[in-house]
């Protein structure tokens, strides 16, 4: 792989996943057939698009209800677009609410946009490439497993000492290790939010803190604005050691088949609760998965599908794919929704 030609000194680990997931030209992100069953791991827009429909009716509810007719969603990292097909599509199914929207999109990777405009070529979208600027009334801003995809540093103390993991080109071997480097100051964030001296260990996205930034920025600009993200993670003041590699569905080695596993982590919903509270956000709604899609309707969404299709099987597939959603020991629990806005 070329970032290994770019590598003659140790790197740390944010900047190695970096690399390895987004370097144009060959990071993770810039290749076909990651997503789904024959892929390296499955989002919910591929388990049933029925994900997607009460998103999109949780949207229609959140302005219909104030009598707001115009609004707009900015979605950021669509992966293959399914998410934004399936509200577009569930939005054309209201023909007598007479409402009108904008849908924007802000995607990283240039492979996975270029796979958005040709999924997405019947409807009318935008895509941004920064949400820095963005300046929207009446506005959802909406994710799903985004953060769970940013690059993460770790930083852990030893006898009192704060070391951050790098990575290192071990080039007599010719393969990656890791190294512990010893670090003079640890990160001022922390100190807001945590007494250091308690923290033993932290797990975090060095992105997340400008990115929560904007997000607050979006937010304060229209209290009808709304953040909606979901993603696996915990809610713990603790950070947990979480990273991992997949390949074809099953656990790989971060450091080895670079660019073609993927690096992901539980994203830690305690530590962004605490950054929105930063940014003086403070209405922040903090749910499980399965509670939120519950709440939502989809067990009504469910029926009525059941209902329209004949073929028994069918019945069955449609049923286990809503059970994958929202049951506790598949992704119910794990998955959590966090909604924020300013009032
Ligand atoms: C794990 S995939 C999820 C894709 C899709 N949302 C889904 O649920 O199938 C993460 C997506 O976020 C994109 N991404 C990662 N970091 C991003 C960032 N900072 N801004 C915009 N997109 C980003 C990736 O390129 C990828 O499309």
């Amino acid at each position: 792989m070329s970032i290994i030609k770019k590598f003659k000194n140790k790197i740390t680990l944010d900047k190695y996943i970096n690399l390895a997931l987004y370097n144009e030209q060959d990071g993770y992100y810039e290749k076909k057939g990651i997503f789904g069953k024959s892929g390296d791991f499955i989002t919910s827009p591929y388990i049933s698009s029925i994900f997607g429909e009460i998103i999109a009716v949780w949207i229609l509810d959140q302005f219909i209800n104030k009598k707001i007719y115009n609004f707009s969603i900015l979605e950021i990292g669509a992966g293959e677009g399914y998410l934004a097909k399936d509200i577009l599509n569930t939005f054309e199914k209201f023909k007598n609410i007479k409402f009108k929207f904008n849908y924007v999109i802000c995607e990283k990777s240039n492979f996975y946009k270029k796979q958005q405009k040709n999924k997405l070529y019947r409807f009318n979208i935008k895509w941004i490439n920064n949400i820095k600027n963005f300046k929207k009334k009446n506005c959802i801003v909406l994710s799903n497993e985004l953060i769970d995809a940013f690059p993460i540093k770790q930083l852990f103390k030893n006898n009192n000492a704060w070391y951050e993991k790098y990575v290192k080109l071990n080039s007599k071997l010719n393969k990656f290790e890791f190294v512990d480097v010893k670090i003079k100051k640890s990160h001022q964030v922390f100190k807001k939010i945590y007494p250091l001296k308690k923290l033993n260990f932290i797990e975090y996205e060095p992105d997340i803190e400008n990115f929560v930034k904007n997000i607050s920025n979006i937010l304060k600009f229209d209290s009808n604005n709304i953040f909606i993200t979901f993603d696996y993670g915990y809610n713990s003041r603790d950070f947990k050691n979480t990273i991992q590699a997949l390949y074809k569905h099953k656990n790989a080695n971060i450091l080895t088949n670079i660019g073609n596993v993927d690096i992901t982590h539980l994203v830690n919903f305690y530590y962004i609760k605490k950054l929105f509270q930063l940014n003086k956000i403070n209405n922040i709604n903090y749910h499980t998965q399965s509670e939120f899609l519950i709440n939502s309707g989809i067990n009504i969404r469910l029926n009525q599908v059941i209902k329209y299709t004949k073929n028994k099987e069918n019945q069955k597939k449609l049923y286990l794919s809503v059970e994958r959603l929202i049951s506790k020991n598949k992704m119910g629990e794990l998955f959590k929704v966090l909604i924020a806005s300013k009032n």
